[in-house]
């Protein structure tokens, strides 16, 4: 008995020692002391012994009880200590590890050309009026002097939501027209920028999706000259000061008489190069005078009020701007692309 726990003695000390973790101390404190352990299992032989042997193991026997358990508290706290060394060391904070980068994006560049326009209408005293993308066709069309039968409304062009062709998504701004006729008070001053829809094939100038701006005023004594006026001056602020423009008569079903604004090219001065196709005029927008029918459309008799109204092409205003080539760029959002501006 005196050699078993000499025996237990030995190799509890050795495997204690190198115990690597505190889970497998005690494992270690229940197979060696526990109330079925090993040191247990020695001791239920006490019976066989003398009288006189009897004291001298049990003596030896808590010694060697004690001096395992001062062991297993030992390893227990050098265990610990390595664990929260080795805890704190995982968890410094290197102060001087430059930080990440934060990217923070930023308008997208044909909003800030939007932006700009905005503030120089709102500048004159123009609403902003909210978008309405799909649309009945008789705010799109009928309405707008555009009857059942016009080419504009075949369903090869034209985005129509439902079989019987009363509900689109919006080729145009002009929808706007009709609708703040309806919601606002007289005199009206809108601006109504927005995305239109048009069954287009995509390459460098088109889009089956682009944004038009529409504005439109309408009051007593509107005329002609007030539309020239102030979409010169509207001009002079996004190209540059005594930028050359002029009017060409056109035709839209809802202006009468209608008209197209050109500016001379910025880039030759009017003598004909790329930018220009060799025109030496930069086609800007379309506008007119609201026809009689549209603004009785509208619920404002004709007699009393007039007013004038434009539609321009955002996107072709922003590639001049930024001098870009290729509409595809101001649509796929690479930021690569979009960091530039
Ligand atoms: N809606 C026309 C288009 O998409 C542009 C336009 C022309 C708007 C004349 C107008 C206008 O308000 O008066 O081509």
């Amino acid at each position: 008995m005196k050699e078993q726990l000499k025996n237990l003695q030995e190799t509890a000390t050795k495997i204690i020692c190198s115990a690597s973790s505190i889970d497998e101390l005690e494992a270690l404190r229940i197979q060696y002391l526990g109330k079925k352990g090993e040191l247990t299992a020695i001791l239920k032989q006490m019976g066989k012994l003398s009288a006189e042997e009897r004291p001298q193991m049990g003596q030896l026997a808590n010694q060697l009880r004690s001096s395992l358990e001062k062991l297993l508290e030992e390893k227990n706290e050098e265990l610990s200590k390595a664990l929260l060394e080795m805890k704190l060391q995982e968890e410094s904070v290197d102060v001087t590890i430059p930080g990440k980068k934060v990217a923070i994006g930023h308008k997208h560049p044909m909003y800030n050309v939007l932006d700009q326009i905005k503030d120089i209408f709102i500048g004159m005293g123009f609403d902003i009026l909210d978008d309405q993308e799909i649309e009945f066709s008789d705010y799109n069309f009928t309405k707008l002097n555009t009857p059942d039968g016009h080419p504009a409304r075949e369903w090869s062009d034209t985005f129509y939501l439902t079989e019987d062709s009363s509900i689109l998504l919006r080729t145009q701004t002009s929808n706007m027209q009709i609708r703040a006729m309806e919601e606002k008070e007289l005199p009206i001053r809108i601006l109504a920028p927005g995305r239109v829809y048009r069954k287009d094939e995509v390459d460098a100038t088109h889009s089956p999706m682009f944004h038009q701006i529409e504005g439109m005023v309408i009051d007593k004594g509107v005329t002609m000259g007030d539309l020239k006026a102030t979409l010169n001056l509207v001009v002079q602020q996004i190209y540059g000061e005594g930028t050359v423009t002029r009017f060409r008569p056109h035709h839209f079903p809802f202006t009468e008489p209608s008209c197209e604004m050109d500016i001379q090219c910025h880039k030759c001065g009017g003598k004909g190069c790329p930018t220009c196709k060799g025109e030496g005029w930069i086609e800007i927008l379309g506008a007119g005078m609201v026809h009689p029918e549209v603004l009785k459309n509208g619920g404002i008799d004709p007699d009393v009020y007039s007013g004038w109204a434009f539609g321009m092409g955002l996107e072709r205003l922003a590639l001049g701007e930024y001098k870009i080539n290729d509409l595809r760029l101001i649509f796929e959002n690479d930021v690569r692309f979009l960091e530039q501006f």
